[in-house]
């Protein structure tokens, strides 16, 4: 299956924080891959912008580094030369008039322009600022921002009135990443253009979902960002929110920017506030070989969780009883993400009982092995009487499309290309992030004026117990966590 790589129009993208760590690590190498691709026109300009004193050719060095590094390929590559080609570099002061000028020299007229702010938060007002002072941004300029957007509503709504100053909300590409992963957006794929799914989508046919987004990785390295955030900040409120909007969502009247977030936004504040008894936090443990939690997070008195599991209500007609389960976690026994839809059982069962699960279930699997698996009943073979059997109807898309369906762009390529054809329904809107941040804010504040600690789990398990008596309570079980 050969899928058709639609070139975009000529365009400047300045990155500022090219010598960072997401720039080295996705953006450049993203860039890398769709210029090899065919879809970055040769006549483009990707220019680098920080604080670093350094030259075109230093910074062409520097890249070609990190994308040998993350994009596994050869130093000599002919394709990384090519690439390497259209890169530029100026240096910057973000807080004062240094490079702008020579900034605003190097952006040509008639391509598309795009600003990639891969800084910390503190320089976004700054940055757009001086962009803004010094004319180097128009009203077709477009400006992507990267998470986190705030810490509360409050930050949140103070960025995106200090951006509106400068931009309109079309011009604004807030990016999470999850929405760039391909099987992200085949949820809705999966929804709105199959006819199975969307009738028995609602709390009549739906006993619960569990989303899952579990990792093996630590905090080790980032621990200083992550104690201010915790998982709670770090994923529920954009991955997983996302997620769970895709999920519950009504059907879009189109696949149009607008018609998708409106519906997504309609999910977030059909929130129901969360009871403190539906969530668990926890914190991993050392395990004898690396530190726990409180020494990777360099703050032996930390409150901040690692890990948390809630059960959260939408108050719509679609879903009124139809529990959502969260989870997250690091340092949890296996790298998985996946939603799993369970169906209730048919009404009234026409076969003896045999003991085996009845509810059908479907488990789309994000990562890693992207799939769907459909649980299904059926009759055992043989003779002996009608005695039923749960299978599954597996498929991984690796296998269902062929070599390319195991070559996943990453997240970022898509979304940089989409900044540049224009096209916002993968980035967030301002009310949305500021939705999200009103329903997640008083779960923050409530463990900041409570005094109870995450509960502990080991490194390597499924999490703390607390969060499965979170399910046992409701007579449920959550999916084992393996890869
Ligand atoms: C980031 C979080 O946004 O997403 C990290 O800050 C997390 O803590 C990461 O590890 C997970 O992303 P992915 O693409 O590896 O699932």
């Amino acid at each position: 299956m050969v899928s058709r790589v639609i070139p975009v129009e000529d365009f400047d993208l300045v990155i500022f924080g090219a010598t960072g760590d997401l720039a080295h690590r996705k953006i450049l190498p993203g860039l890398f891959r769709r210029f090899v691709a065919g879809q970055i026109p040769e006549t483009s300009r990707i220019i680098g912008a920080a604080r670093t004193e350094q030259d075109d050719d230093a910074f062409r060095a520097e890249a070609a580094k990190a994308i040998v590094e993350f994009a596994g390929v050869k130093k000599n590559d002919p394709d990384l030369v090519r690439f390497t080609g259209l890169l530029g570099y100026t240096a910057i002061d973000a807080k004062g008039e240094g490079g702008w000028k020579a900034l605003k020299a190097r952006m040509r007229k008639g391509a598309v322009h795009a600003f990639y702010f891969s800084v910390a938060p503190s320089l976004f007002g700054d940055i757009a600022e001086r962009l803004h002072g010094h004319g180097i941004t128009d009203k077709h300029s477009r400006i992507v921002v990267e998470k986190p957007f705030g810490r509360d509503l409050e930050t949140a709504r103070a960025l995106n009135t200090m951006l509106a100053q400068h931009f309109r909300e079309q011009q604004i590409y807030r990016i999470d990443h999850y929405l760039g992963k391909e099987t992200v957006q085949n949820l809705m794929a999966v929804r709105f253009a199959n006819i199975l799914f969307e009738p028995l989508w609602n709390a009549q046919f739906i006993d619960h979902v569990q989303i899952t987004v579990a990792e093996t990785v630590g905090v080790s390295g980032r621990g200083s960002y992550y104690d201010k955030s915790g998982a709670i900040r770090d994923m529920v409120q954009n991955h997983m929110m996302q997620l769970l909007c895709l999920i519950a969502m009504e059907p879009p009247y189109h696949f149009d920017p607008n018609a998708v977030r409106d519906e997504k936004l309609k999910v977030i504040r059909a929130l129901e506030p969360v009871e403190p008894s539906d969530i668990v936090r926890g914190q991993y443990q050392p395990d004898g070989k690396e530190p726990g939690y409180l020494e990777d997070a360099e703050n032996p008195d930390s409150r901040t969780e690692s890990y948390v599991a809630m059960k959260v209500r939408i108050s719509n007609w679609r879903w009124q009883g139809t529990p959502f389960y969260l989870r997250t976690g690091k340092k949890l026994r296996a790298r998985t993400s996946e939603i799993a839809i369970t169906f209730k059982e048919p009404p009234h069962s026409i076969f003896d009982d045999t003991g085996a699960p009845r509810a059908n279930e479907l488990v789309i699997r994000l990562q890693p092995n992207e799939g769907m698996n459909l649980k299904v009943m059926i009759k055992e073979p043989g003779p002996g009487g009608m005695r039923l059997v749960q299978v599954p109807l597996d498929m991984s898309f690796a296998d269902a499309l062929g070599p390319e369906g195991a070559d996943m762009p990453d997240a970022y390529e898509r979304l940089i290309m989409d900044v540049i054809r224009g096209n916002q329904t993968l980035f967030m809107r301002g009310d949305e992030v500021e939705a999200a941040w009103a329903w997640t804010d008083p779960i923050i504040r409530a463990w900041e004026d409570g005094k109870q600690r995450p509960e502990p789990y080991d490194a390597g398990s499924s999490g703390p117990e607390e969060a499965l008596r979170l399910m046992h309570r409701d007579n449920r079980r959550w999916r084992e966590i393996r890869a």
